[in-house]
């Protein structure tokens, strides 16, 4: 089944970026689906907020994303209703569990770390394993395809990264764990890129940077940030550097303003 408009999925949907993806998304004309995925959809007031408004549009699913049996039945209920896929954005993210990275190595635990690793990177990954074969039979809607025939790609993954993630860019030190699974994160947008370009069908897999977002996530150190994007802004951006992706970009991990970062 292939159709004229997009569907698009994002992965970490409750609240924060994701919420604000889901939300611009279903203003879209050219998205005919937006396919929101979180741990709890009863708890989330946005997204039950945007099923009141855009029941049609907007299918709502259960999806931790350490839990591959739960990304396994979403990708059946996409792969059933729509049968093909065209963005995939990998949102769900956590700083540390206790909400705060680490200051020094005192403070590390295999516990935390691996569960941040988990979050941040390992379930990206399952999610571009399992959704792969719907993202390559997608009809290239997103992107510049339709400007530039030259770049023959289906689908694209975005995995929302951050700038901290950069092993060249780090000066700083302290947050392991979180700057451990970013950097995980990105490799697995870089093997991506490699795996799923090599075919006649093509997905476009980059690493995204949304700046500092004023959400849950960034909200500790909030004073400390002397340019504080909206979700509205930081997701506006974005989606204009996702319309502007070509086969040419896949691989590489772009702030939102198309900066290109250093791994
Ligand atoms: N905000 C920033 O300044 C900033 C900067 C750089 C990068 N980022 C990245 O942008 C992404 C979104 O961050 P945000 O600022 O929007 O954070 P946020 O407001 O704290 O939201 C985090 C989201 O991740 C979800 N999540 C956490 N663990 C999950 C799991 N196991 N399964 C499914 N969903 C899970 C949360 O769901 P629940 O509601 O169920 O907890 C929530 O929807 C993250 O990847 C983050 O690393 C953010």
């Amino acid at each position: 089944m292939t159709g004229t408009s997009a569907i698009a999925l994002v992965q970490g949907a409750s609240r924060g970026i994701g919420l604000q993806y889901c939300k611009t998304l279903l203003q879209r004309n050219t998205v005919s689906t937006v396919i929101a995925t979180c741990r709890n959809p009863d708890s989330s007031s946005g997204l039950n907020y945007l099923k009141n408004n855009n029941s049609s549009k907007l299918h709502v699913c259960k999806l931790d994303v350490t839990n591959e049996d739960e990304i396994s039945n979403v990708y059946k209920y996409v792969s059933e209703n729509f049968g093909k896929l065209d963005l995939l954005i990998n949102c769900a993210g956590m700083l540390h569990p206790s909400g705060k990275g680490e200051t020094s190595l005192r403070s590390v635990t295999g516990q935390d770390l691996m569960s941040t690793i988990h979050t941040n990177a390992v379930g990206p990954l399952l999610m571009a394993k399992q959704f792969s074969p719907l993202l390559l039979n997608g009809d290239g809607l997103v992107g510049v395809r339709s400007t530039d025939p030259s770049s023959q790609h289906c689908g694209i993954i975005a995995n929302m990264s951050a700038k901290v993630g950069s092993i060249t860019d780090n000066g700083l030190g302290g947050w392991y764990s979180y700057r451990m699974s970013k950097a995980a994160l990105n490799m697995a947008t870089k093997n991506l890129s490699i795996e799923l370009g090599r075919g006649r069908k093509k997905v476009i897999c980059v690493s995204l940077h949304p700046g500092t977002v004023d959400t849950d996530l960034s909200r500790p150190y909030h004073k400390n940030v002397p340019k504080l994007f909206t979700t509205e802004y930081s997701v506006n951006c974005l989606l204009e550097v996702i319309d502007s992706l070509s086969i040419a970009d896949s691989g590489k991990f772009l702030t939102y303003d198309r900066t290109q970062l250093p791994y």
